[in-house]
């Protein structure tokens, strides 16, 4: 793809999101950063035009918000900004069995987890089509090849993403467009923090660094692979997950995640 293409980055103002903003910028991408930190967004912007020598635009957005992925595509049309690559990773979890963890945080995630990430696919798929040019990568997590008693709604909403991703990358083959999805497994990133994460065994041993799940994501995509799973590990508990019973991987999963406390 060419040095000029553009890239929007949800989430860009943390973690894997902003080692993938420093992955694309040393392609030479043009940046639109997307997230709801805008000091820290306008930071890394600063910091991307400085060692990359390339533009980086700041759009601060709550995902949260049901209208902000189409005020996004609008504000960027009425622009005249084409984008080449999206990169949908802003996302988060929560914690605690389902029955107890505030009804509005849930529905929360949901929205930014799933609905936003599908929304803004759907908008700016179309034109990628028409183009013949371009692609998303959408983060999902080794957590979405299982299901996850005490932190029920954030593996579900994973494992959204990574079906919902395979699938489009199925429909758009040969069109010249490439999707992929990264599944990142545990990662220090301020995930951990957002989630309530003190008991969460699989959060703290976290091997990989957060480096190296964004560039195997970045690579992922530059060479058009549909899904990834960064790291050995990662990669090695994924395969034991497709041979295990599933009443062994929900058993182990909530002792991970904590449980039981009842
Ligand atoms: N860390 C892990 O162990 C791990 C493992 C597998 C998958 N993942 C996935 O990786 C992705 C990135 O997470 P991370 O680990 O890098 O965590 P992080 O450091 O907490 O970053 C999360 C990013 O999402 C953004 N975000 C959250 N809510 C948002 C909202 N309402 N509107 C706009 N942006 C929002 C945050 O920005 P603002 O707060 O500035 O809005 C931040 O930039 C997530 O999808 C997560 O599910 C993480």
């Amino acid at each position: 793809m060419s040095a000029t293409e553009t890239v929007l980055i949800t989430g860009a103002s943390s973690g894997i999101g902003l080692e993938l903003a420093k992955c694309f910028a040393k392609d030479g991408s043009r940046l639109i950063l997307v997230a709801r930190n805008t000091d820290a967004l306008e930071k890394l912007a600063e910091e991307l035009r400085r060692e990359n020598k390339i533009e980086a635009i700041v759009l601060t957005a709550d995902l949260s918000q049901p209208e902000t992925p189409k005020r996004i595509f609008d504000e960027l049309s009425a622009r005249k900004t084409v984008v080449n690559v999206l990169v949908n990773n802003a996302g988060f979890g929560a914690i605690g069995s389902f029955d107890e963890l505030p009804r509005e945080r849930q529905l929360e995630m949901i929205q930014v987890n799933v609905t936003a990430l599908t929304d803004l696919t759907r908008l700016f798929l179309p034109g990628m089509i028409e183009r013949h040019r371009g692609g998303i990568l959408n983060v999902a997590s080794v957590a979405g090849f299982v299901t996850g008693p005490g932190m029920a709604v954030y593996y579900a909403t994973k494992a959204f993403v990574l079906s919902f991703t395979e699938a489009i990358a199925a429909e758009t083959r040969n069109t010249g467009i490439y999707v992929s999805t990264l599944c990142p497994g545990p990662t220090p990133t301020n995930f951990g923090a957002v989630a309530g994460s003190k008991n969460v065994k699989l959060i703290r041993v976290s091997r990989t660094s957060v480096q190296k799940v964004a560039r195997d994501g970045h690579k992922a995509f530059r060479y058009h692979h549909v899904v990834c799973i960064s790291g050995f590990q990662n990669k090695f508990l994924v395969l034991l997950i497709r041979l295990a019973p599933r009443w062994l991987i929900r058993r182990i999963v909530l002792k991970f995640n904590g449980f039981p406390r009842r």
